[in-house]
């Protein structure tokens, strides 16, 4: 994917510099050639060393080095790649590159260079953030410095929240769409369905489920980071809209169905949100009184329309791939493969919602994808590297 790229890493000072030792390692499993360069604080994390001797070739650090200088000048070493990628990017790195600031050879490469560059931050929530890193970062965006992450989850400093390095395979991935002038699904439109539904009871009161919206949001991230128009529709949750992404906001299974219909034509449709199987019949105008004494009120069910069969029916306005997910905490395959055939979808992304496999909510997803011709047990992967791989799948399919 990366064949005959050639990526200059620029590692700056934070904890999770050791994941860049891994970054090299994949980014040359996909062919890339990788130099490096280490800030000062950045030998504080990892050893020059250790970095030579994954990347196979020196590192620089020295702005004032005359060997490096007459061997090959700052100016030439930061147009000599196709891409400049800062990670693990600091607040402190941010903010010089933001305020221009040229200090040492990293920082003097990045405004130096003709080159595209894209920054991983990591660090400390509090520090994402500060309105400082927020206003660093927008000014870096708006000067087309593309971004990968962060993350959110537990940090080594014991906080959680944004701020966690981007995973491995997303980095990868994101280099790869900087790099691919082709943008797969450059010209495609896609619609996917997100986090939960909720149905109203009465005006204050509904019924929800724990669905955290991190697997869809993360797929309509990926697909338009390979080039497609996308729609993301989807329930309520805790999480920031994804950039580059169309979302249509809404409540019930029934607008949830509207809001898809609304965004097709499609090429595909990725139904990720888990909707409730029911609705409420006679939602309450009024908030429902406990009245003392009084019986406790029923609640009538009605069931909701399924938005992943109804995409799949065929007709004119079928998107050409219809994936759907099967939440199932038992017989996983045999489950899926029947779901598949029930809904009439093209593929079903099968993952294990058992008690302990911490799938609803966490950050972490091990996904079977079962297709017309059989199934494919991916590792457990980070959810926005499911994401990814499924994109990139998608992008083939529909190629
Ligand atoms: O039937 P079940 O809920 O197990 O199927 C899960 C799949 O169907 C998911 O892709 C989910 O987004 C989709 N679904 C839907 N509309 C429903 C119920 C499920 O789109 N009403």
């Amino acid at each position: 994917m990366l064949a005959g790229k050639k990526v200059f890493l620029i590692i700056s000072g934070g904890i999770a510099a050791y994941k860049s030792l891994d970054l090299i390692r994949r980014l040359q499993d996909q062919g890339a050639t990788v130099r490096c360069c280490l800030t000062a604080n950045a030998k504080e994390f990892v050893t020059p060393m250790a970095v030579s001797a994954l990347s196979r070739g020196p590192v620089y650090m020295d702005q004032f080095s005359l060997k490096d200088e007459s061997e090959m000048g700052h100016i030439e070493l930061s147009r000599q790649a196709d891409l400049l990628v800062v990670a693990p990017a600091t607040a402190n790195i941010l903010a010089r590159m933001a305020a221009g600031i040229a200090d040492e050879l990293a920082t003097t490469l990045l405004l130096a260079t003709d080159k595209p560059v894209l920054a991983a931050p990591a660090m400390n929530v509090r520090m994402w953030t500060h309105a400082a890193t927020q206003a660093n970062v927008a000014t870096l965006k708006s000067r087309g410095i593309l971004f990968v992450g962060p993350g959110e989850g537990p940090m080594a400093c014991n906080e959680y929240g944004p701020g966690r390095l981007a995973e491995v395979p997303e980095i990868v991935a994101a280099i790869a769409a900087a790099l691919d002038p082709r943008r797969p699904l450059a010209g495609k439109r896609a619609v996917v369905t997100s986090g939960p539904t909720v149905e109203p009871i009465d005006p204050v009161r509904f019924i929800a489920n724990r669905s955290s919206g991190k697997q869809g949001h993360a797929i309509a991230a990926a697909l338009a980071a390979l080039g497609a128009e996308v729609t993301l529709v989807s329930g309520p949750t805790a999480l920031a809209d994804p950039e580059g992404v169309t979302v249509a906001h809404v409540e019930s299974a029934r607008e949830m169905l509207a809001a898809c219909q609304a965004a097709l034509p499609a090429d595909v449709a990725v139904c990720a949100a888990a909707v409730a199987d029911w609705g409420v019949d006679g939602i309450a105008t009024q908030k429902i009184k406990k009245e003392p004494g009084g019986a406790p009120p029923s609640i009538r069910l009605v069931p909701n329309p399924d938005i992943l069969a109804t995409l799949s029916a065929p007709g004119a306005a079928r998107p050409r791939l219809v994936v759907g997910f099967a939440a199932e905490t038992e017989n996983l395959i045999a489950h899926a493969q029947a779901k598949r055939a029930r809904k009439g979808c093209d593929w079903i992304v099968a993952n294990d919602v058992s008690i302990g496999t911490g799938t609803f909510g966490g950050d972490a997803n091990q996904v079977t994808l079962i297709t017309e011709t059989g199934s494919d047990a991916w590792p457990a992967l980070d959810k926005r590297a499911v994401a990814a791989r499924l994109a990139d799948r998608i992008a083939e399919a529909l190629s």
